[in-house]
């Protein structure tokens, strides 16, 4: 029994898939023509099939075959009873015909609705959010106060809805896209603002001034934290002063030590929101969204803070999620701009801490290096010289002196007059400036430091060392130090005797009226003129930022006061009433 058994598996097995397959078939080759038919025709096909077919044989069969067997007087009271019969027959199925006309007709309608609206779309005429289908009054119940019950939609309403739903999620989602497209875009700007700026304080302000664009906030804070102070203060802070905030108070303190961000609708309903600010800066905090910055090694370096959702309660997941994007990419500037300004302090401090040392192989220069680029700071910014000049003149002015290492302490430290040789070897000490400086790694825009700082004891008509330039040849920057460094000579106490006009005013810091006007006395020969003019515009200011260090009150009051009555007031001194 088992081979048979098997055998007609084995025969079944083609003619069950052929069998099958028929079947399959069947329903397609009978459905296929008539779902390709439009309603209506398929409507007029089945009426005819199912109603007036039937009726038209049957009234055929009764008038051909059946009436004629009748008696004639009972066939024609039957003939009219049957007449009246089949007209009713008739009716029934006509009006069936014309309600499913009518209902088909307004699916036609909708169906036409729905190809007009979904081409407007395609074409780009109308937006999502602008197309709805409207209700086929004729066909729905009157609208109610009372929320309907889906179940009793009937299959029009049901559509009708479906599409308005697809037509407003597919808004909705439009609505999204273009969200993060712009989100996007400001992103990929901000990035782009990342590699094309490189000057931090010209950075943060763009960067910040676009997440409050984005963001619709009112107004954005990047806040810097200071671990060792425990405190975290505002880098750039629109529309208000510098703050500063211990750590672990108010939402940006919680947020910077925690890590964990905050997204409020209110603050001034947070315990720990200190309103203070607000009502002394005329502002109302409402809501805020706040994230913290993380370096790379994870700890947090800052916090990002929004204030105040325009056109919203409070801001919303989006918003958090572009934050919390926005916040990392500003780490990375964050913590290199951080970095940068350690690496400057270093730089600095080493620079500083060489000069004072040259300084301080004699006791009468201390501070000589300081006050000069002091004085030359102030006369470049009354010459209105540019940022990068600003920072050369600097440089070369805390280091012009720097050469004076390789001079002999014999020679530097002598009290009186130098021989000549050893004002020969004493003269020798900018070129070794510039031997020093060149050995010095300097980046390119600072590269004409070791030059200005080597010329700062040439003069305008050529009669100076090393190089004896003149003129135009005698960088500005050179011109401005030399002014800075005879002025600060002549007013401080030296080992060698000061003279004016050949005559000898002693080692005591030289009166300020006479140092002006020997400054004044040499421009056009020693001096460039028109930095004496700035440095003498700007001396009131020179001398009371050292006043009381430097200066005593006894020496340069009457002078101040003579030179800018303005700036005196507030000064005591013997001059004053
Ligand atoms: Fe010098
Ligand atoms: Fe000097």
């Amino acid at each position: 029994m088992a081979p048979r058994k098997e055998k007609s598996v084995e025969l079944q097995d083609p003619l069950h898939q052929a069998m099958w397959k028929g079947m399959k078939r069947a329903p397609m080759t009978l459905f296929k023509p008539i779902a390709g038919e439009k309603s209506r025709k398929l409507l007029l096909i089945v009426f005819a099939l199912s109603c007036m077919i039937p009726i038209l044989v049957m009234v055929f069969i009764v008038y051909q075959y059946l009436l004629p067997l009748i008696d004639t007087d009972v066939s024609g009271l039957l003939g009219s009873t049957l007449t009246y019969g089949i007209a009713i027959m008739f009716i029934f199925p006509l009006l069936g015909f014309f309600l499913m006309l009518r209902r088909i007709r307004s699916l036609e309608n909708l169906a036409s609705e729905i190809r007009v609206k979904s081409r407007e779309v395609t074409n780009g005429q109308k937006a999502f959010c602008e197309q709805t289908i409207a209700a086929q009054s004729d066909l729905l119940p009157p609208a109610t106060d009372d929320t309907q019950d889906a179940g009793e939609e009937n299959e029009i309403q049901s559509l009708i809805n479906s599409f308005n739903t697809i037509f407003q999620t597919a808004a909705d989602q439009l609505a999204e896209r273009e969200h993060l497209k712009e989100l996007l875009a400001s992103l990929i700007a901000v990035a782009s603002d990342l590699t094309s700026e490189l000057e931090f304080n010209r950075l943060f302000p763009m960067i910040i001034g676009r997440v409050t664009e984005v963001m619709e906030a009112e107004r954005t804070s990047l806040y810097v934290i200071d671990w060792d102070t425990r405190e975290l203060w505002t880098k750039v802070a629109e529309g208000v002063e510098t703050i500063t905030v211990p750590l672990g108070k108010g939402i940006s303190g919680l947020v910077a030590e925690t890590g964990q961000p905050i997204n409020v609708a209110d603050a001034w309903e947070l315990p720990y929101f200190d309103r203070s600010f607000d009502l002394h800066n005329n502002f109302r905090t409402r809501s805020v969204l706040c994230f913290p910055i993380k370096g790379r090694t994870g700890q947090n370096i800052g916090v990002l803070q929004v204030i105040n959702k325009k056109g919203q309660d409070r801001f919303d997941r989006r918003d958090e999620v572009f934050l919390k994007s926005l916040a990392s990419q500003v780490g990375i500037a964050l913590e290199n701009s951080l970095l940068i300004d350690e690496l400057k302090l270093s730089f600095n401090s080493s620079i500083t801490t060489l000069s004072a040392i040259v300084d301080a192989r004699h006791p009468l220069t201390a501070g000589h290096s300081m006050r000069v680029t002091e004085y030359s700071l102030l006369i470049a910014k009354e010459m209105h010289l540019g940022e990068n000049e600003i920072e050369v003149l600097r440089l070369a002015a805390l280091l012009h002196d720097i050469g004076k290492i390789g001079i002999h302490d014999a020679i530097l430290r002598k009290e009186g007059l130098f021989t000549t040789a050893e004002r020969e070897e004493m003269n020798t000490h900018p070129v070794k400036t510039r031997t020093i400086l060149e050995k010095f790694y300097f980046p390119r825009r600072l590269r004409f430091v070791p030059e200005i700082a080597c010329h700062h004891h040439e003069k305008v008509d050529g009669s100076g060392y090393p190089d004896g330039l003149n003129g135009d040849a005698l960088p500005l920057g050179s011109k401005i130090i030399a002014v800075a460094d005879v002025f600060d000579a002549l007013t401080s106490r030296r080992e060698y005797p000061k003279y004016a006009d050949q005559e000898m005013l002693g080692r005591q810091p030289m009166p300020l009226r006479t140092a002006i006007s020997l400054l004044q006395k040499e421009a056009g020969s020693h001096f460039a003129p028109e930095v004496v003019s700035a440095f003498l515009r700007c001396l009131p200011q020179a001398l009371l930022n050292f006043r009381g260090e430097h200066f005593t009150p006894e020496y340069m009051d009457e002078t101040l006061h003579r030179l800018a009555p303005e700036s005196t007031q507030g000064v005591s001194g013997p001059w004053l009433p």
